[in-house]
């Protein structure tokens, strides 16, 4: 099984289907990647190459899906740029309700990131966190993480909204039953519009900018700033440039944060 390999026409149509599909660009250094990724999904069929496989693919909704959650990348941990959530802390206190919407939220850690400042700070306030993977969402709404990613979450919060796992659960930490409850997972491609979920105050679109071409980079902001209400802000990834003067309506805060006016 481990004998196959994905030849450079097959990797061509993988590239042109994740662009299409997600706006990801994957270079040629990504190839051996990808191949240890799919050789998951040829073994779960029991079929040994990977044109037949990307038949299944165009086929079956749900093979495209499990395609699409072996190709992202999905790095995450809580309080990741701590500079954004001083200043969400900020607009908390001063605020009467938030909405809040973690774009890309992989995991879930940004979104309860999120969720924790809210709470101990407003009494109306709820958190969508969305993304294409529809592994990693499974994962957030369940809540439970390694003990070790408590390291990053502020003392103040960690005795507040989380719960160490003791005998069959040793080793894990939950996140509070209230939080979850108000922080809702939902499946969605940053390439669409996003009617569905409504106004935010504050969009969190961090860190995945960077797998974008530019042309993509301004079709999903333009997509994402219809549910941004005026006056809101979009927080970007402290590495993920894109040239704001192409939006009139974006004003530059500081530390990547914009103002929607
Ligand atoms: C590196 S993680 C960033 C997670 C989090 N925002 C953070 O900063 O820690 C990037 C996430 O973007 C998601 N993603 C990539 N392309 C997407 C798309 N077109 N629509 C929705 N999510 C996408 C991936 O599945 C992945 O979970």
């Amino acid at each position: 099984m481990f004998n196959i390999s994905l030849k450079n026409s097959e990797f061509a149509i993988i590239k042109k289907l994740v662009f299409n599909e997600i706006g990801i660009t994957l270079n040629d250094s990504k190839k051996d990647m990808v191949q240890t990724r799919l050789f998951k999904r040829l073994n779960y069929y029991q079929i040994k190459d990977f044109s037949h496989y990307l038949k299944i693919v165009q086929l079956s909704k749900f093979e495209k899906s499990q395609f699409l959650n072996q190709i992202s990348t999905n790095e995450t941990y809580f309080f990741r740029e701590t500079a954004h959530f001083e200043f969400l802390e900020q607009l908390a206190k001063n605020s009467k309700s938030l909405r809040v919407w973690s774009a890309a939220a992989s995991f879930g850690a940004e979104a309860y990131s999120i969720s924790m400042v809210l709470d101990s700070n407003l009494f109306n306030w709820e958190v969508v966190g969305t993304d294409i993977n529809t592994h990693v969402l499974d994962i957030a709404r369940l809540g439970l993480y390694q003990v070790a990613l408590l390291e990053k979450i502020p003392k103040k919060y960690q005795e507040k909204y989380c719960l160490v796992g003791r005998n069959q659960y040793e080793g894990k930490m939950l996140v509070d039953r209230k939080l979850q409850f108000q922080t809702n997972f939902l499946e969605n491609n940053l390439m669409s519009k996003n009617n569905e979920l409504g106004k935010f105050d504050v969009i969190f679109l961090r860190n995945v900018l960077i797998y974008f071409t530019e042309e993509t980079k301004i079709k999903v902001i333009k997509n994402i700033l219809h549910n941004l209400k005026k006056g809101g802000y979009l927080i970007v990834g402290m590495t993920d440039y894109f040239h704001h003067e192409e939006f009139n309506a974006l004003e530059y805060v500081k530390d990547s944060i914009y103002k929607k006016v």
